[in-house]
């Protein structure tokens, strides 16, 4: 089948299972094509790269009733948010979280900027945490890829070569499959899918939404991708 078949199928199947998750809009707001505020993503893919979805949703309420827009947080003292952030470790990423949440507020009148790159000229943000908030809040059809999509897409593709060197290819493969219409749900269809379904271990192939295109699942290899080289 076509990319385009294969991300109408993973689209449909997140209308009707996606997780529902403090960051996201409800299913009727993101039926009406209403997008999540970008301050919320932002917020949201930061605290994921730390920790589990599990871990991360109670500090996630806590940053928004505090700080409830960038401009807040910006505006908060760093003693106030360092306590705030404490249990989710790495505290590098709360001062990058500061200091972004500054620049916005000081640099960009409190709005997040709407392009991939421009993003990626924020403090703290990598190519992954730009590609998700352009897609995820702004609606481009960025390459979203984390680990539940490398290995999503390995299977799905049958990619053989061992991760890490197989990260070009994915990134290609990532970025083709992913539609110009919704790519933000497409992304995070990508991700609850992983998370879901096509676990690393004992994946759920019979209830896949993508079962029929899966090449790994049709040579029999789906538990065994993505290989990764020793280390
Ligand atoms: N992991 C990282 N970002 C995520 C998101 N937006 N939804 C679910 N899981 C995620």
């Amino acid at each position: 089948p076509q990319d385009a078949a294969i991300s109408a199928e993973l689209l449909g199947w997140y209308d009707r299972h996606a997780r529902a998750l403090p960051w996201r809009v409800s299913p009727a707001d993101r039926a009406a094509g209403v997008l999540p505020d970008p301050y919320r993503v932002w917020l949201s893919e930061i605290m994921l790269q730390q920790t589990t979805v599990p871990h991360a949703a109670p500090y996630f309420l806590r940053f928004t009733q505090a700080w409830p827009t960038v401009s807040d947080l910006a505006a908060a003292p760093d003693a106030e948010v360092m306590a705030a952030w404490a249990g989710l470790g790495y505290y590098a990423r709360a001062r990058n979280l500061l200091r972004c949440a500054r620049a916005v507020a000081q640099e960009h009148d409190g709005r997040f900027p709407d392009r991939e790159e421009a993003l990626l000229a924020l403090p703290g943000l990598g190519p992954y945490t730009a590609a998700a908030v352009a897609a995820i809040a702004f609606d481009r059809p960025a390459a979203v890829m984390d680990g539940n999509v490398e290995r999503v897409v390995s299977r799905l593709f049958a990619v053989e070569t061992p991760l890490p060197a197989s990260k070009p290819e994915l990134r290609v493969l990532t970025a083709r499959l992913t539609p110009q219409a919704r790519p933000g749900d497409h992304a995070q269809a990508m991700m609850d899918l992983g998370a879901m379904i096509c676990t690393p271990r004992s994946p759920a192939c019979g209830i896949c939404p993508l079962r029929e295109p899966c090449a790994a699942r049709a040579a029999g290899l789906a538990e065994t991708l993505p290989r990764k080289a020793p280390k």
